[in-house]
């Protein structure tokens, strides 16, 4: 008996479990195949370099999949920043249904995506900002807890409170994001309340994500604890791979008497962290990459993944269902 939730409904897909938008990773290869593999695989826009390259990997991806895919767009500060209103509009041009939004001030951008009829996934850290994107009308909330991947927020609250906290507040549907790589996690979240799970991390240790296999192998030999947080002092806080460039951007840190941005920024600069992914020298630059690093032990394909999570989870739902039993408890 398939998933019946209300992601797999609105979606039309088969395993409620998105991939979450990945800046150098989100390419049409690692979109198709998780889409093939029956759940929601995720284009990362601004990983196109303009609004037509957007266009062409959008084409590419159809002929990859029949299934539904959809397009993360991330509005992060910038002195000079990408014209988002016209990835919009490429990704409603081309008849994209499903966008992922996250970051700041997405009020411009959802307004134009919702009067196509988007149906809009957007991430947030805390429960404040998830309460303001449901004035903005989105379909689902992506609430994504402390231990995920790369923007974390300033809050520092796990997703054992916050799943709950949406659950209890928000009235609008929400999926699990952060910290999930297997069935059990995504029966989990299930029973917290979400509607499906978002996974980053996992999906970057699959045969189809295309960064170098070096990375791939370093996430699978890497543990909880191999990760650290920087920028808090910038009030942008990140979850990177803890290696030899977040040491060195750490020490800036803590240690600038300026506290001018610039002292660090050429430590944690984004173009050095896709090199990493391009020359599989994990230590080039910072990278990405949540507490889960812990929980991947192999690099399956997307398909054997999915199926995967699906029996898992499936086992463990009935396994705890067996935990209750109607009659009652024979006496010892
Ligand atoms: C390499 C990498 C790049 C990411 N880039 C983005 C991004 O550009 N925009 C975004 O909204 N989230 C980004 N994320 C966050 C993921 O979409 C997702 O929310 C997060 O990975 C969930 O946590 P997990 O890694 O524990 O599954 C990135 C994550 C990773 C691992």
């Amino acid at each position: 008996m398939p998933f019946n939730t209300a992601l797999t409904r609105r979606l039309g897909i088969r395993v409620p479990v998105v991939q979450g938008g990945m800046q150098w990773v989100g390419y049409a290869e690692l979109a198709s195949a998780v889409s093939n593999a029956g759940g929601l695989g995720i284009i990362t826009a601004l990983t196109q370099p303009t609004p037509e390259d957007l266009r062409k990997e959008i084409r590419k991806c159809r002929t990859l999949t029949k299934n539904p895919f959809g397009i993360n767009l991330t509005l992060l500060p910038a002195l000079v920043p990408p014209d988002y209103g016209a990835y919009a509009q490429v990704i409603i041009d081309e008849g994209i249904k499903i966008v992922e939004t996250a970051g700041n001030n997405p009020g411009p951008v959802i307004s134009q995506l919702k009067k196509a009829n988007t149906i809009i996934l957007h991430k947030c850290t805390t429960i404040r900002h998830a309460k303001s994107a449901v004035k903005l009308g989105v379909d689902f909330l992506s609430i994504d807890g402390f231990e995920c991947a790369g923007h974390v927020g300033e809050n520092d609250i796990t997703n054992f409170i916050l799943l709950s906290r949406a659950r209890q507040d928000l009235g609008v549907p929400f999926i699990a994001s952060g910290g999930f790589a297997d069935g059990q996690g995504l029966a989990a979240a299930l029973a917290l309340g979400a509607e499906g799970i978002n996974m980053g991390t996992r999906f970057m240790s699959t045969v189809e994500a295309p960064i170098h296999q070096r990375v791939k192998e370093a996430i699978v030999n890497a543990q909880e604890t191999d990760t650290a947080l920087v920028l808090r002092r910038w009030k942008n806080t990140t979850r990177l791979f803890a290696n030899k460039v977040t040491q060195d951007a750490l020490k800036v840190e803590k240690e600038s008497t300026t506290g001018e941005f610039k002292e660090i920024g050429p430590f944690v600069s984004g173009q050095r962290g896709r090199q990493v992914f391009l020359n599989g020298d994990v230590n080039f630059g910072v990278w990405t990459a949540g507490q889960v690093i812990g929980l991947i032990h192999d690099i399956p394909t997307c398909n054997e993944l999915l199926t995967r999570i699906e029996k898992e989870a499936l086992e463990a739902m009935n396994r705890t269902r067996a935990l209750y039993s109607e009659s009652p408890a024979s006496k010892l």
